[in-house]
């Protein structure tokens, strides 16, 4: 399950260029080569056992958005945990070893769409999300701050990042096949 995992090349997020008259809300970085990871990880996620789910949470349109699992249950995430991680260094201009990620898994069956919220309940100090499956129609991430509001089309292999008090939402997956994605916030590696 590993096959693809050796080949994750490091790139410093990018802004995007549709928005460079104004400071952007978000910052996309890529997984490179990580068709195979996501392959596996599509794959561990389809035949989880549902005790492998050990806490559910953001019960909201009928299913929970939040779905935490034991790292031991999905090894190949160690990849994605740690491109996050150097990413969010980056971006934050700190060490990688001073930071910690907390991690969940959000995934919208067809007709599912998942409620503007925030990430900003604790020591949070970036969030992020990165995409694992993103079927054509499935879903726009939306960041919305006061009255401005970007949509975003994500695909497979990015990383997007905004600040933890960004309220965002996802638009209806209006496919037919389910959106998987990895939600995550970078904190402190230890408290101060
Ligand atoms: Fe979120």
């Amino acid at each position: 399950m590993r096959r693809g995992t050796n080949s994750v090349i490091f790139s410093p997020p990018t802004k995007n260029p549709e928005n460079n008259f104004h400071p952007v809300l978000y910052q996309i970085g890529e997984c490179q080569d990580c068709d195979a990871l996501n392959a596996a990880l599509r794959a561990r996620i389809e035949f989880l056992p549902q005790n492998d789910i050990v806490r559910r949470h953001h019960y909201l349109g009928g299913r929970y958005e939040n779905l935490y699992v034991a790292f031991e249950s999905m090894p190949e995430i160690r990849v994605i945990l740690d491109l996050a991680t150097a990413q969010a260094a980056h971006i934050l201009n700190r060490p990688k070893k001073d930071l910690r990620v907390g991690w969940w898994l959000n995934i919208m069956r067809p007709g599912d769409i998942t409620f503007a919220h925030t990430h900003d309940a604790d020591d949070e100090i970036l969030s992020g999300v990165y995409y694992i499956d993103v079927p054509p129609d499935s879903g726009k991430l939306v960041l919305i701050d006061g009255v401005r509001r970007e949509e975003v089309q994500p695909q497979a292999g990015v990383f997007i990042f905004f600040a933890p008090e960004i309220l965002h939402e996802v638009t209806r997956n209006e496919s037919g096949r389910p959106r998987i994605s990895v939600g995550f916030n970078i904190g402190p590696a230890t408290a101060p």
